[in-house]
C-alpha cells in the first residue's frame, strides 16, 4: 500500500506538473536592458519617453502612488518643466479656513494623481479587475522588466479552444493567458518629440524602463557604491598583504 502511494505520488509529480503548466504563462523574452549588469545605467532619453507613455496611456487606469512630480528631476527635467507637468493636474486639498475641501493645480511635491477616487471606482471602471499601482510593479513580479515588456507586447488572437468573456484578452505571457487589460498600446498612439519611432515595441521598452526606474530610482547609486567597495577591498587586500610580508620578513 505504502509502495503504491509512493508510486502514485511520483506519477502525480511527474505527470501532474506539466498538465498544470500548460495553462501557465510562458517566460517572457529576455531583453537587453541598458540598466542590466554591474555597470548598467538608465538611458535618460528612454526614461523621458517612457514617462510620456505612462502619462498619456497607462495613467488613464494605473496609479503610481509612491511617486511625486518632483521625483521626475531624476529623468532630467528641470524645475520649470516639473512645475508645468504638475500643473496639468488638479488635486483636492483642504480643508480651508471654512472647513471646505477645494481643488487646486498640483504642485511638484504632490504625488502622481490617481486616475480613480478609490479602489472600488477603479474596479468598477475596469469590468471588476483592479489595475495595480505601477510604482513597484517591476519588483512585484518575477523577472519584472522582461515580464512587463512581455505583457505589453504579448497580446494575441485567442486559440480556438480558449473562450474569452467580454473584457478579457488573450496574452501569451500572463499567467493563465487571460488578462482583463485591453491592449493599451498601438503604433503611433504616442507622438515622440525626439524622432524615435512610435511603435508598440518601442513604447513597451521605454515605459518598462521608466517603471524599472520608478521601482528602483537609486539603482545607479547602489551599483556605483558596490564598485567603490570592491575597489577599496582590492586595494586594502594589497596593502594588508604588503604589511604582512614586511612584519614577517625577519621571521625564519
Ligand atoms: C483601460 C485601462 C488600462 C490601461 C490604459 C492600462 N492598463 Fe494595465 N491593467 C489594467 C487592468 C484592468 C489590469 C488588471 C488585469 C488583470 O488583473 O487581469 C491591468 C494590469 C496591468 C499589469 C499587471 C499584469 C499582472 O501581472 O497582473 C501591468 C504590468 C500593466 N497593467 C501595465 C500597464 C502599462 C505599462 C500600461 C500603459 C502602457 C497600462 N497597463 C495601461 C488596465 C489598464
Amino acid at each position: 500500500m505504502k509502495y503504491f502511494l509512493l508510486l502514485l505520488s511520483v506519477f502525480v509529480i511527474t505527470h501532474g506538473a506539466p498538465a498544470l503548466a500548460a495553462g501557465d504563462a510562458e517566460p517572457p523574452p529576455e531583453m537587453h536592458w541598458s540598466f542590466s549588469g554591474p555597470f548598467g545605467t538608465y538611458d535618460r532619453a528612454a526614461l523621458q519617453r517612457g514617462f510620456q507613455v505612462y502619462k498619456q496611456v497607462c495613467a488613464a487606469c494605473h496609479s503610481m502612488d509612491l511617486k511625486s512630480y518632483r521625483n521626475l528631476a531624476a529623468l532630467g527635467y528641470n524645475e520649470d518643466e516639473i512645475k508645468a507637468i504638475a500643473a496639468e493636474y488638479t488635486v483636492e486639498d483642504g480643508p480651508n479656513d471654512e472647513g471646505e475641501m477645494f481643488e487646486r493645480p498640483a504642485r511638484p511635491s504632490d504625488r502622481f494623481k490617481n486616475p480613480y477616487p478609490n479602489d472600488a471606482a477603479a474596479k468598477y471602471a475596469n469590468n471588476g479587475a483592479m489595475p495595480p499601482d505601477l510604482s513597484l510593479i517591476t519588483k512585484a513580479r518575477h523577472n519584472g522588466a522582461n515580464y512587463v515588456h512581455g505583457i505589453l507586447t504579448g497580446y494575441e488572437e485567442a486559440p480556438a479552444d480558449t473562450e474569452l468573456m467580454s473584457g478579457q484578452y488573450y496574452n501569451r505571457y500572463m499567467a493563465g493567458h487571460v488578462i482583463a487589460m485591453a491592449p493599451p498600446l498601438s503604433d503611433g498612439v504616442v507622438g515622440y518629440e525626439d524622432g524615435t519611432d512610435g511603435t508598440v515595441e518601442q513604447y513597451a521598452k521605454d515605459v518598462t524602463q521608466f517603471l524599472v526606474w520608478a521601482a528602483e530610482p537609486e539603482m545607479e547609486e547602489r551599483k556605483r557604491t558596490g564598485i567603490k567597495v570592491i575597489l577599496f577591498l582590492l586595494v586594502f587586500t594589497g596593502i594588508m598583504y604588503a604589511v604582512k610580508r614586511k612584519i614577517w620578513a625577519d621571521a625564519h
